[in-house]
């Protein structure tokens, strides 16, 4: 076998045999070819594309690339997956509602990646907490509590680690069966039989168009489908930041305050039917009303609160945050930004947005910076919202006063205000199951 040929076959436009994509997963994984061999391939997958046959080698090529996890939970082990939002802090809402309800919630979760905030980083801003955890530990503490989330190891499917860095910078990015296989493959390497996709669609999503991004979740949840898997894929939006807080400990506040009872909104809403979802995905509720009745339930009796507190615990944080969110790390600097202008937000930049807050410091613009847990702001207002000149736009949470001033402009340019009403932003989009695709209405 060797690489040449590979590529002279995609380029050609032929489908890759069985072998041929073994070789190529083994080869990112090892590092046993040259990685403009590998680029040259993926672009060549980019253009081409692969069938459904093709995508499903790659996804169990790349999961076999390094461990597969087989764990023993007491239960079914139920992952859910977000194509990347902004103020989207949903795993840190439903990860403690599912765990009390029954759930074994097993999350291995990225970092912050561009605009996007990533969950482990979010995390962090807890004291004392540890995400990078062995495997045995983290599976460990999903038996025992019902929910971890962790970083992802780098045992698990090496092969992914070695192409999504090569497609960050080939813009060989937005490929369903490219991305398919790095999402799947990483599922179905840490152990979850039950999964529940959150495919954001919209400006900054992976997809551009609602099409695009229903078709791969239909690529996804077919894949998912005949690995025997569990699985569905929620198509939502993403025209603002789903919660009000952006930022990693204003984030986890923002889940503490929801988890607690003292707030709601969209955040609250796509978290608790992302869980509803998975409470039926791995079997413990028959069908999405028993699932809402069981999420509530937790929620209103604080059994939720009481989960993410024993989750902290385990991974060694500190879970008097949950009670007094005052313990989380604060910004030296917050004030108002108020609005010079009126009319009705018609339209939110989120990736702006994201790109304010990362920086700020809230997230990386090189690899191997560090993060500001403290940093980021609050939204005030929503797309559809009139606001009168004087109103607060947001509250921020700055290192220095010339941050908040840069921050302050960033937002005001992300924002379009207009005379004329403007509709609220949908939340969500559609429900894809193995059986088709549900439109959602609100
Ligand atoms: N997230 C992933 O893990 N992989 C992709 O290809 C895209 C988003
Ligand atoms: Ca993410």
């Amino acid at each position: 076998m060797d690489m040449i040929s590979i590529i002279e076959d995609k380029k050609m436009g032929r489908a890759l045999s069985k072998e041929q994509i073994a070789f190529f997963a083994r080869a990112a994984a090892d590092h046993t070819v040259p990685d403009y061999q590998l680029a040259a391939l993926l672009m060549a997958i980019r253009l081409n594309g692969m069938d459904a046959r093709e995508t499903a080698d790659l996804t169990m090529a790349m999961a076999a690339s390094g461990d597969m996890l087989t764990p023993d939970v007491g239960g079914v082990p139920v992952d859910k997956h977000s194509t990347g939002g902004v103020g989207d802090t949903t795993t840190l809402v439903l990860a403690p509602l599912v765990a009390a309800c029954g759930g074994k919630v097993l999350k291995m979760s990225g970092r912050g990646l561009g605009h996007t905030g990533g969950t482990v980083d979010k995390l962090e801003s807890i004291p004392g907490m540890v995400v990078d955890l062995p495997e045995d530990r983290f599976l460990d503490i999903v038996r025992t509590v019902g929910c971890a989330v962790a970083g992802k190891s780098a045992q698990l499917a090496p092969a992914d680690k070695t192409l999504y860095a090569l497609r960050d910078v080939t813009a060989t990015v937005d490929s369903i069966p490219l991305i398919v296989s790095s999402i799947l493959s990483k599922k179905f390497a840490a152990g979850a039989k039950a999964i529940v996709l959150d495919v954001k669609t919209g400006s900054g999503a992976l997809m551009p168009t609602l099409d695009a991004s229903i078709a791969l979740a239909r690529a996804m949840v077919d894949i998912g489908h005949h690995a025997g898997r569990s699985i569905v894929a929620v198509v939502s939006g993403m025209e603002e930041p789903l919660g009000s807080h952006v930022g990693n400990a204003l984030e986890v506040k923002e889940a503490i305050d929801i988890l607690a009872g003292r707030a709601g909104g969209p955040l609250k809403q796509v978290s608790l039917f992302l869980g509803a979802q998975m409470l039926v995905a791995s079997g413990i509720a028959g069908d999405e009303a028993q699932a809402d009745r069981l999420l509530n339930a937790a929620l209103d009796s604080g059994r939720g609160l009481e989960k993410f507190k024993e989750m902290i615990t385990a991974q060694g944080g500190d879970c008097r945050v949950c009670d007094d969110v005052r313990l989380l790390p604060a910004a030296p600097v917050i004030r108002s930004m108020v609005a010079r202008e009126g009319g009705y937000l018609a339209h939110v930049n989120g990736t702006a947005l994201g790109m304010a807050a990362q920086r700020m410091g809230a997230g990386r613009i090189e690899k191997d910076d560090v993060i500001d847990p403290a940093v980021g702001f609050v939204m005030k207002k929503r797309i559809g919202d009139f606001i009168r000149p004087g109103d607060e736009i947001c509250t921020l949470h700055a290192r220095s006063e010339a941050s908040a001033a840069e921050t302050e402009q960033r937002i005001a340019a992300a924002l379009t205000l207009s005379p004329d009403p403007a509709p609220k932003a949908r939340l969500l989009y559609a429900l894809v199951t193995p059986q088709g695709v549900k439109q959602l209405t609100e």
